[in-house]
């Protein structure tokens, strides 16, 4: 019977999957001869049942049917290209349509109109005419990219909700708007926008205006002279600025990555326009050559950018065989500064045959330049390598002088200078393996300067040196750092939990831990050095009491360099007697160890002092006023607690006032319901109320 079940369970399993998957899903007829046909010319006649090829999903009209909900067709079976004059409108459903390589749907765009539902339009060529002034993108257009576009794009196809438009490639008949209307809807969802330029495509003089919020432009400006049909056009103008651009990336195309062949190609001056365009650009990229040397030699200036992580990237890029004297040759000028950043930059020129001496890099933060041919000497002096997390990568150029030692004090992994010509290196770098900051590259550099000094992995620190005095006096409550200096140390310790390096190669950092009277941390270095460093923990010192004169009477003893770490030991009059372990208290941004004690002793002067870790304090005396504290709590207490001085205290005149004469003298009042600071007299001071708020504050 059981067995009956089990068996019923697994037909009705495999039944119904069966019956699921073996189901034809119909799509209505005009959407199934048009489909088919689709299918037929990207992949082949057997390939004519819809949704399998196609996904659909339910039609929502109670026929049962389903509708093609996304198109994403490729060529496959040797088919080299298709030609489809279908009419896609009949896809009322569709969200998505991607057509690959080959494929040329030649009514599609006249088709949008009606594909109320398109959100995703992805195709890698589209080169025929449409009717623009009929065309009403659909309100769902979310993201269109188009490989390569030949036709005369309209406005209206960019009225369009969709966040994102990238055309990459210009063919023939590209045609861009010249301008967009002034009663054109303003397209404020369009965030990224990739366009191409060519010669006889124009460009929209406003899209600044049109597009408010854009964030990204990137402009392929198809210079190269690929064949006798070029002629020569305008670079882009922008008469209106941008208010949200932030990244802007010019590409100059004028080589030929299929042959792998440069081609002669257009330049124009750097326009001036360009470095306004928008006030809150921080990326900026110019990739290939176009831009020729500025007739007038004016400098390129950026300062006026109120970005605070500004990222400038020129290169020479593909054509740098071709012309490399030409590239990078807007920044290639004879007087200083030729280029002016605003601070904290990132600054990378790759294939730039530039002289660099006349870049004003003190902004420049993050330096990056790489395969610059031309021979000068490393001008040291133009940078500023003092700046949090310098980074400096000047590998494979002809730099020659000196490796400056600024190098020494970057962190690990932030300079590399390798396949250069410099004739000598700081004595740091023994601590590092040359294989490390940039080996050599025979190919690039005849002979390895480094051989001699260094080695190619592994470190010796050669000059290895640590001044062995420093100021070795810590707080007992951990929170000191004490400073060790030293030189050719290298980049790293072995145990860095205590000691750590603070600059490279200059000083380390001593992370005092808490603790009593002296302690030690040692270490590790890359050489496999082993270094103690010793010291000692201050002198405590007493600074304050408050004494709570109740039924149940307790001291609290507030200073500096009391034990964190256990409980401390504090003598009155001559009885040793048992605080508790200190702890931070914080008042008006000072920090105050607290001990404190249950039942003190009967009396009205005490002398007091305390041994932490072998280190004795000064004695200190206590006076309790005898004409307070008999109540418990008082709102009124204002100045009426008991008062210590420390200033008569027997076998001690320096105590107290010695260490108290730099606090701010805050003596307490009605309103002041937190401890008061030591006042410069010298005297301790005793508030019951404000007494009770720190306990209160300890024992929560
Ligand atoms: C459902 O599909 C079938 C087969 O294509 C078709 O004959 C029928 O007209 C369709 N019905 C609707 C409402 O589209
Ligand atoms: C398909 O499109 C038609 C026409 O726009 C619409 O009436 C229908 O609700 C859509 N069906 C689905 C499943 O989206
Ligand atoms: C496309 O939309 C237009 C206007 O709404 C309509 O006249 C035409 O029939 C639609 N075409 C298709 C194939 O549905
Ligand atoms: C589109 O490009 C293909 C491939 O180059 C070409 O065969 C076709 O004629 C072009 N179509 C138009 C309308 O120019
Ligand atoms: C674009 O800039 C305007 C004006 O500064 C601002 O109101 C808007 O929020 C910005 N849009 C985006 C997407 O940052
Ligand atoms: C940029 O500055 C130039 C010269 O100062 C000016 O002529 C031009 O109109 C400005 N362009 C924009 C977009 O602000
Ligand atoms: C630089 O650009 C200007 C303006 O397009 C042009 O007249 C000039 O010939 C170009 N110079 C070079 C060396 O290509
Ligand atoms: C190697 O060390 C010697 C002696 O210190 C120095 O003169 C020479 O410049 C160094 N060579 C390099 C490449 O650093
Ligand atoms: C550090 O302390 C240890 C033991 O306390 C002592 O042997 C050593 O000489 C001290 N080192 C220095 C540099 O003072
Ligand atoms: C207090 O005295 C005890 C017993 O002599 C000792 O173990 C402890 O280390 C002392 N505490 C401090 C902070 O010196
Ligand atoms: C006790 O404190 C009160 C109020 O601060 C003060 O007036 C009085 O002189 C003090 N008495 C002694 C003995 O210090
Ligand atoms: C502190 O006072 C005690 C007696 O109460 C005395 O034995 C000790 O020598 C004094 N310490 C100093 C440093 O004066």
């Amino acid at each position: 019977m059981n067995k009956l079940i089990y068996l019923y369970f697994i037909y009705l399993f495999f039944g119904c999957f069966y019956q699921v998957n073996g189901q034809i899903k119909n799509v209505p007829p005009n959407q199934e001869v048009q489909a088919i046909e689709l299918l037929a010319l990207t992949k082949g006649p057997s390939y004519n049942v819809v949704c399998t090829w196609l996904t659909c999903a339910p039609l929502n009209d109670g026929s049962g049917n389903y509708t093609i909900t996304i198109i994403d067709l490729s060529l496959v079976n040797g088919i080299k290209s298709a030609f489809l004059d279908i009419d896609f409108s009949v896809f009322v459903n569709v969200t998505k349509i991607k057509l690959g390589q080959g494929i040329y749907a030649s009514k599609l765009f006249d088709s949008l109109t009606n594909l109320t539902s398109l959100s995703i339009l992805e195709i890698d060529t589209f080169n025929s005419t449409y009717t623009d002034s009929s065309l009403v993108m659909p309100k769902t257009m979310y993201q269109i990219t188009i490989n390569n576009l030949g036709t005369k794009l309209g406005v209206n196809f960019f009225n369009s909700p969709a966040y994102w438009v990238a055309i990459y490639n210009g063919l023939p008949g590209l045609e861009l708007p010249s301008s967009f209307p002034p009663n054109f809807v303003l397209n404020e969802k369009l965030l990224t926008l990739q366009l191409p330029v060519r010669p006889g495509s124009g460009f929209p003089n406003n899209i600044g205006e049109a597009f408010k919020n854009l964030n990204v432009l990137f402009l392929y400006i198809q210079n190269g002279k690929f064949d006798s049909s070029y002629t020569d056009f305008n670079f882009p103008t922008f008469s209106q600025p941008f208010y949200n651009l932030t990244k802007l990336s010019i590409n100059f195309i004028n080589f030929d990555r299929n042959l792998n062949i440069p081609y002669p190609y257009q330049s124009w001056t750097f326009p001036n326009g360009l470095l306004n365009i928008s006030r809150n650009l921080n990326e900026f990229y110019i990739i290939n050559n176009g831009f020729n040397k500025s007739n007038t030699n004016s400098y390129l200036d950026f300062s006026f950018l109120k970005t605070d992580n500004f990222v400038l990237s020129l290169g020479g890029g593909d054509n740098r065989y071709y012309s490399p004297l030409e590239s990078c040759d807007y920044i290639r000028c004879t007087t200083k500064p030729c280029l002016v950043l605003p601070p904290n930059s990132k600054l990378s020129l790759n294939w730039c045959y530039l002289n660099i001496s006349t870049i004003d890099f003190r902004n420049v933060s993050h330096f990056t330049m790489n395969q610059n041919k031309l021979y000068q000497v490393f001008p040291v002096d133009s940078f500023n390598f003092n700046q949090e997390n310098y980074y400096i990568d000047i590998r494979n150029n002809n730099f020659s002088g000196v490796v400056p030692q600024d190098f020494c004090y970057l962190k690990i992994g932030n300079f590399y200078f390798g396949n250069n010509d410099f004739t000598s290196a700081p004595t740091c770098f023994s601590c590092l393996g040359t294989g490390y900051f940039g080996n050599f590259d025979p190919n690039i550099v005849s002979v390895n300067p480094w051989a001699a000094n260094f080695t190619n992995s592994g470190s010796n620190c050669n000059s290895f040196s640590l001044i062995n005095q420093y100021n070795n006096v810590a707080k007992t409550d951990g929170s000191s750092i004490i400073t060790i200096y030293g030189k050719d140390f290298g980049w790293y310790t072995k145990d860095p939990l205590y000691i750590r390096v603070g600059v490279p190669n200059k000083y380390l950092e001593l992370y005092v831990p808490r603790g009593i009277g002296s302690g030690s941390q040692s270490t590790e270095f890359s050489n496999n050095k082993f270094e103690v460093f010793n010291y000692t923990y201050e002198q405590p010192v007493i600074s304050s009491f408050y004494y709570n004169n109740s039924d149940n009477p307790q001291l609290l003893i507030r200073g500096t360099g009391f034990s964190f770490i256990g409980n401390n030991n504090v003598t009155i009059d001559g009885t040793l007697y048992t605080f508790s372990q200190a702890i931070s208290y914080i008042h008006n941004g000072s920090i105050y160890p607290t001990v404190r004690l249950n039942n003190f002793p009967n009396g009205n002067k005490f002398t007091v002092s305390i041994n932490v870790g072998g280190n004795i304090s000064k004695n200190v005396t206590f006076f309790l006023n005898s004409t307070s504290g008999g109540g418990s709590t008082t709102s009124d207490s204002s100045t009426t607690g008991s008062t210590a001085t420390g200033s008569t205290t027997t076998g001690s005149t320096t105590t107290g006032s010695t260490t108290t004469s730099n606090s701010s003298p805050s003596p307490s009042t009605s309103n002041d319901n937190s401890p008061d600071h030591p006042s410069s007299s010298s005297n301790l001071i005793v508030s019951i109320s404000s007494f009770l708020c720190i306990l209160i504050l300890i024992l929560y």
